[in-house]
């Protein structure tokens, strides 16, 4: 929710302090060793709350304690509280007894933090949040807690095995399918379309479009939805595929393929309307980390070499750090104008955007301006971008330890649907 702040932590703090417990009183020793592991469970419980590998793990360990050795309740006394922790609320309020495993809404109570479905939150889709280049923020850091959430939780994934990855994925997701395109980039290209209003400047007109990185062709199928559009497609082709290279598309004379390395090609004079690229570096589900940073890098490199080339350049952006969004103000200082808006079709915990060059004779921003406008359009995404995160983590984890995944109500959601539908061609 938006301007909602909620304390975080990364697990392995919570979990190197329990495995490493600091004891200031000595008489704590005279207390039963379950007891105090319970204490201490219940502290860490409290102090990191908002990290659902932490809240899961512990309430199951705290359930453990109370099965197996009847403790039921906890006496708390604030004069033992250490000074830090706890200081987002009121400890006066956690004096006294209360239960072993106590209520998710007793604690949310103690941050002052209400009016969530407790058991899962589902957040609303994608704030529409549009680039501004007088908006500045000097650093990027706020996004970066987002971005550093996110690959703990990609981390988190990876326990899953890959059939579990598969499920929690399509579970969490708000899109089921999407009909009338071939596949989520197929959906995000025609979105983007939509969306930066290339629909009406190219539809019904002989206009020519490059794919880079076109195999198994389903944007390639989407672009020949532009009826008077010639269509040059470049990609390589996995060997799985050898026999039926473009199996989304049907090869015909307003598409030409070629096949081989996008680095070995010469463009020469070749003119574009518009270049898209979805060239991926890796063919794998699970992606050594850094790969999306280098495809968005390698994308816009490419970019400015074949500036020449075209009137417009449409990329998406499957991570980023400050060194992209330095790369992406070489790519802008090339064309004059960039646009950027979070995709559509893109599952909303990851950090995806798609991103418009488009050639103008416009002076440039500066450098620290370009740069600074970007840290603010980043940074206004991070409260979504978090909030989504805790709603796949916490599927991770229920798939994980229970078994038990919830499906995302807006798949089931027709409202929701046939608003979606309006975005593709
Ligand atoms: C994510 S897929 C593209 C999906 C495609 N846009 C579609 O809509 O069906 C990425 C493709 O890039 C191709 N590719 C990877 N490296 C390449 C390179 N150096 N030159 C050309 N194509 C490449 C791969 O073969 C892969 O098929």
């Amino acid at each position: 929710m938006h301007g909602e702040y909620f304390p975080y932590r990364a697990s392995i703090e919570t979990f190197s302090r329990l495995l490493n417990p600091e004891e200031m009183h000595p008489s704590y020793n005279e207390v039963p060793q379950h007891r105090r592991t319970a204490e201490r469970l219940l502290g860490h419980l409290i102090d990191n709350f908002y990290n659902v590998e932490v809240r899961e793990t512990i309430y199951k360990m705290l359930r453990y304690l109370k099965n197996k050795y009847h403790i039921n309740e906890v006496e708390f006394d604030p004069s033992k509280y250490q000074s830090t922790m706890f200081r987002f609320m009121d400890v006066k309020r956690l004096a006294g007894v209360i239960p072993i495993v106590p209520d998710e809404s007793f604690i949310r109570e103690l941050y002052g933090v209400h009016g969530h479905g407790l058991s899962m939150y589902w957040p609303s889709l994608a704030p529409d949040i549009v680039y501004d280049p007088n908006k500045l923020a000097k650093s990027l850091s706020l996004f970066e807690s987002a971005l550093n959430y996110y690959d703990e939780v990609k981390a988190a994934f990876r326990m899953l095995s890959r059939k579990g990855r598969i499920r929690v994925r399509n579970l969490t997701s708000p899109y089921a399918s999407i009909s009338g395109v071939k596949g989520t980039h197929a959906a995000r290209f025609e979105w983007a379309m939509h969306y930066f209003g290339l629909n009406s400047l190219y539809q019904g007109k002989s206009v020519k479009f490059l794919d880079i990185g076109s195999h198994p062709g389903a944007v390639a199928r989407s672009m020949l939805k532009f009826i008077k559009a010639f269509i040059t497609c470049i990609t390589k082709i996995p060997d799985h595929d050898i026999n039926n290279p473009m199996p989304y598309v049907l090869l015909q004379d307003r598409l030409k393929v070629i096949f081989g390395d996008i680095d070995d090609q010469d463009l020469g004079d070749q003119h574009f309307d518009l270049i898209h690229d979805d060239l991926d570096l890796v063919d794998k589900k699970l992606r050594p980390s850094g790969t999306n940073i280098a495809q968005s890098k390698s994308c816009l490199d490419r970019f400015i070499k074949f500036c020449g080339n075209t009137d417009r350049a449409l990329m998406t952006v499957h991570d980023l750090d400050v060194d992209t969004i330095e790369k992406m103000y070489e790519c802008y200082s090339a064309y004059g104008s960039i646009d950027i808006h979070r995709s559509r079709f893109s599952n909303p915990w990851r950090p995806e955007y798609m991103v418009l060059f488009t050639k103008t004779k416009n002076s440039r921003m500066k450098k620290k301006k370009f740069l600074h406008s970007m840290y603010h359009y980043f940074n206004a995404q991070t409260s979504f971008l978090i909030q989504w995160n805790q709603v796949l983590h916490k599927n991770v984890m229920n798939a994980f330890h229970e078994g038990v995944v919830e499906r995302n109500p807006l798949q089931s959601d027709d409202a929701y649907k046939a608003e979606s539908v309006k975005w593709v061609l």
